[in-house]
């Protein structure tokens, strides 16, 4: 459409000599479909900012004649980068091998990383190389980019495991491994993010001393591990703070693409008041019974599209919380776990504000809850304008709820404030549920408005049906017939709505 505004033939042919040649000296070039509100980095290798729409036709055109493109992601053309970077010669590639790790699983590698960072942020466009083949022990390690170039592709094809000795961690760290205020980063490649999670898990003090004196010895014949190692391994409890595995802050324009995270201590990828966002073809996965362990957690963050990633895991699997909006996940695969949330919202009388969040075409199994909101009583501020569409759920406990008294003690205060929740679309949410279809429990004084169900089928599992659909101060509309009927909800609007909300 673009090309048929321009109106001599000579011009025409040009200009397609032109993007082929151009788009033949940038190698593969990764497509993605349909995120209209993103751009792809890889086309501005060219010619830097500010000329979104144009590249990207340049890339969409370079896929269709390339075979090579596949769903890893594009391979970084380091040739047609360099030149075009115009830093001649200069290297953009930094092997961590090269700057003295081992990759052994034994060895503390955590200077070797931070050594090939700081000259990986020097260069704008540069690749961390964490090459597979090995095994890196890594201690908590912080990539730091207030003065960092922009660009940093993170090639994680390798595995990178946390440390298991509780030494390491002091009296408890809130992250292992830490992406902070950097623009256009890129996590990609095959490799693996384990957070050898299982010593924190169990509480108990007593199991944990075994299992470390286990790996001790079965690798105490090779030299890779010195006595001093041997030593230095604390054998007593961990922490009782977990830490995140891979935390991104303050950051903008930011991909994890490939890669697996698993058996984190605590959330396994979290972003937290980071812009543009992108996550894809991402595997989470840890057990269903370890505690706290969500899959990926939002905060304070916009413009975040996650798809193609399954997560497996024992808490929520996506959990949006406080300051997000123009959220849009689909294709996910969600189970084990807690299913996905927004919320906890408002706790401790916060205010909290979500709004814009799309999930569709998610597939949640076995799980506690499907698609679900979740308030803390006293809170304020506002969740608004969501749509969960074509949802599968199978034998989910209760795959529909908004839950405006949620509390994860025995007993929380009845408190009269809210937050708000409005504009609440649910769409082909089809499947099997153990417990309860819909649970709606909203609260008296702000009572939920704005709930929409179109084409609900929830069929128990045999046997398992306990009870019936269940609202409370929940108002909006049916808009088809269900399976099985809802006819709780209440029509239009509630009289004593409260007249001024806390804004968001
Ligand atoms: C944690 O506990 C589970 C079950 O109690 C056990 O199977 C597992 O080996 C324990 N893991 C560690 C690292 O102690
Ligand atoms: C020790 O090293 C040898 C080769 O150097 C290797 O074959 C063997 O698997 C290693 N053993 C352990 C326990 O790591
Ligand atoms: C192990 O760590 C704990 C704190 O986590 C500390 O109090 C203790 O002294 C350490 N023990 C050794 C042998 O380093
Ligand atoms: C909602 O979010 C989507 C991205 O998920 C964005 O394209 C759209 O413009 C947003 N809508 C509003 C009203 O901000
Ligand atoms: C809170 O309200 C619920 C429902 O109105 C009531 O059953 C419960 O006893 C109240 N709890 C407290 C602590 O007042």
């Amino acid at each position: 459409m673009r090309m048929a505004k321009i109106n001599p033939k000579d011009d025409t042919i040009l200009l397609l000599i032109a993007i082929f040649i151009l788009s033949a000296s940038l190698g593969t070039c990764y497509g993605r479909e349909g995120k209209h509100w993103r751009h792809s980095e890889a086309c501005q290798f060219k010619k830097g900012q500010g000329h979104r729409g144009g590249h990207r036709h340049h890339c969409q055109h370079h896929n269709r004649l390339s075979p090579k493109v596949n769903g890893d992601g594009y391979t970084v053309p380091q040739d047609t980068m360099t030149s075009l970077a115009g830093s001649s010669g200069r290297t953009t590639t930094f092997n961590v091998l090269d700057y003295g790790a081992k990759g052994d699983g034994h060895a503390d590698d955590t200077k070797a990383f931070e050594a090939a960072w700081a000259a990986a942020c020097q260069v704008a466009a540069s690749t961390l190389v964490v090459p597979s083949g090995s095994v890196f022990m890594v201690k908590p390690i912080s990539f730091s980019g207030p003065n960092c170039k922009p660009g940093i592709v993170f090639q994680l094809d390798g595995k990178i495991i946390a440390p298991t000795s509780s030494q390491a961690w002091g009296s408890g760290l809130l992250q292992w491994i830490e992406f902070t205020k950097l623009t256009k980063i890129k996590i990609k490649g095959k490799g693996t993010i384990d957070g050898q999670g299982s010593v924190w898990w169990n509480d108990s003090a007593t199991v944990y001393p075994t299992d470390e004196l286990d790996s001790v010895s079965s690798t105490a014949q090779n030299s890779t591990i010195s006595s001093t190692d041997m030593i230095s391994t604390n054998l007593s409890k961990m922490p009782s703070t977990k830490p995140t595995a891979l935390r991104f802050y303050g950051s903008s324009d930011v991909a994890v693409n490939g890669i697996t995270i698993q058996n984190s201590p605590q959330t396994h990828l979290k972003f937290d008041s980071c812009t543009d966002v992108q996550v894809f073809g991402v595997t989470i996965s840890s057990p269903g019974d370890s505690p706290n362990t969500d899959g990926i957690h939002l905060q304070n963050s916009q413009n975040v599209l996650i798809y193609s990633t399954d997560i497996a895991c024992g808490d929520d699997c996506v959990s949006i919380q406080t300051g997000c909006s123009n959220v849009y996940i689909h294709n996910v695969n969600c189970g084990p776990g807690h299913g996905i949330s927004i919320g906890g919202l408002g706790k401790d009388n916060t205010k909290a504000c979500v709004s814009n969040v799309t999930i569709r075409d998610t597939i949640i199994t076995g799980t506690l809850t499907g698609v679900r909101i979740k308030t803390w009583q006293g809170g304020s501020g506002s969740v608004q304008d969501i749509m969960f569409s074509n949802i599968q759920v199978s034998e989910v406990h209760t795959p529909i709820m908004i839950d405006q008294f949620y509390c994860d003690q025995e007993k929380c205060k009845n408190e009269t404030a809210a937050v708000a929740i409005s504009g609440i679309n649910y769409m082909n949410i089809k499947g099997t549920y153990t417990v309860q279809p819909v649970h709606f429990a909203c609260s008296d004084s702000l009572p939920c408005i704005g709930v929409s169900l179109t084409s609900i089928e929830l069929k128990s599992v045999q046997g398992s049906h306990l009870y019936d659909p269940f609202c409370w101060e929940t108002y909006g509309e049916l808009k088809t017939t269900s399976e099985p009927p809802i006819s709780c909800l209440q029509k239009g609007k509630p009289s004593n709505l409260p007249s001024q909300l806390v804004p968001c």
